[in-house]
């Protein structure tokens, strides 16, 4: 495979530092426009996104996300330190995460239990880089989440999330095949590319017979294998995974554990899971509980 020139996005990386205006702190660094004009402050973090996301061509920089932020935090995938999240303001105010610190090392398996309301999504959504913490820092493999805008985030998001949801939210009157295909379509890889990664996601997930099918032509169980097909086609290295078996029956549940868990031990894929089912927690080998937007509670089974 031929390799591509560094692409390097000029608002995150390699900009010189502004001589005469110092960063406001320790943590900023200038980013300049085309004709070199100082724009605004940015994270100095030299996160190498591929700059017109043409992963196709360079696919060796879509590894840049996964391999150098490592350097800076080794084992580390997620470190969360005072994480507070308020909804609203004034006397409408409602803290949904009180002050989370939590440690998530790569290639691990983790529950998230606790009543309704607790803020167990709200804690996901921020985990995700769906949405932004009120305070507190929160570090994906070393990169300072909180000091990335919405466009980097969705590249974190693009290039090293994948997300499974309860209700699979996938596309109607559309096949199996196109929905998984969508996380590739602005990723520049041709049409024939993209079909044949849809479709070893779709075989690895033990559907490949089923890629013509609509999602009213599928049963639960095979809507949310579609659903893991999609959330793995961009080989991301961390899952989310929301309630995922909340609308499956208990014997098609347990058949998207085993194939969550096959992900986990035998691709490495880190996964965060939020569950209320005690036998679905079972399935990761650390449970997190959260009460009152803390954790309460933090147990490894050790298998
Ligand atoms: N966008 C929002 N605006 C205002 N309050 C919100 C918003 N989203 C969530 N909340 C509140 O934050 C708290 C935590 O919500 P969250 O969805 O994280 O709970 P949860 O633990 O996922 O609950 P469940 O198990 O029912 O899914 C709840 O009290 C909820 O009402
Ligand atoms: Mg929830």
């Amino acid at each position: 495979m031929s390799m591509c020139p560094p692409q390097i996005n000029r608002h995150v990386n390699m900009e010189p530092r502004a001589k005469s205006t110092p960063p406001p702190h320790g943590k900023l660094g200038p980013a300049r426009n085309m004709k070199g004009k100082l724009t605004r402050w940015r994270p100095r973090h030299r996160l190498r996104f591929p700059r017109n996301d043409q992963s196709a061509k360079c696919r060796n920089h879509d590894d840049d996300l996964r391999t150098r932020p490592h350097r800076m935090s080794a084992e580390n995938l997620i470190e969360l330190h005072g994480l507070t999240k308020t909804y609203g303001s004034g006397d409408a105010a409602f803290k949904a995460l009180a002050g989370i610190d939590l440690t998530i090392r790569r290639s691990e398996f983790v529950a998230v239990m606790g009543p309704s309301g607790s803020g167990k999504s709200t804690l996901m959504n921020i985990l995700g880089c769906l949405d932004s913490p009120s305070s507190g820092s929160y570090r994906f493999k070393g990169i300072k989440v909180e000091t990335l805008n919405k466009d980097q985030r969705s590249l974190i998001r693009r290039h090293a999330l994948g997300f499974i949801f309860q209700g699979f939210n996938l596309l109607a009157r559309t096949s199996a095949l196109e929905n998984v295909e969508l996380p590739l379509l602005y990723r520049g890889y041709s049409r024939k590319q993209r079909h044949q990664m849809a479709r070893e996601a779709l075989a690895s997930v033990g559907i490949a017979d089923k890629e013509r099918n609509t999602p009213s032509e599928l049963s639960g169980g095979q809507q949310q294998r579609v659903a893991i097909a999609r959330a793995i086609v961009t080989q991301p290295d961390t899952l989310f995974a929301d309630e995922p078996t909340g609308n499956l029956d208990s014997k098609t549940t347990l058949e998207i554990m085993e194939l969550l868990r096959h992900l986990n031990t035998d691709r490495g894929i880190s996964i965060i899971m939020v569950t209320h089912e005690t036998d679905v927690a079972a399935y990761a080998k650390r449970t997190i509980r959260v009460m009152d937007g803390l954790i309460s509670d933090d147990q490894s089974s050790g298998h």
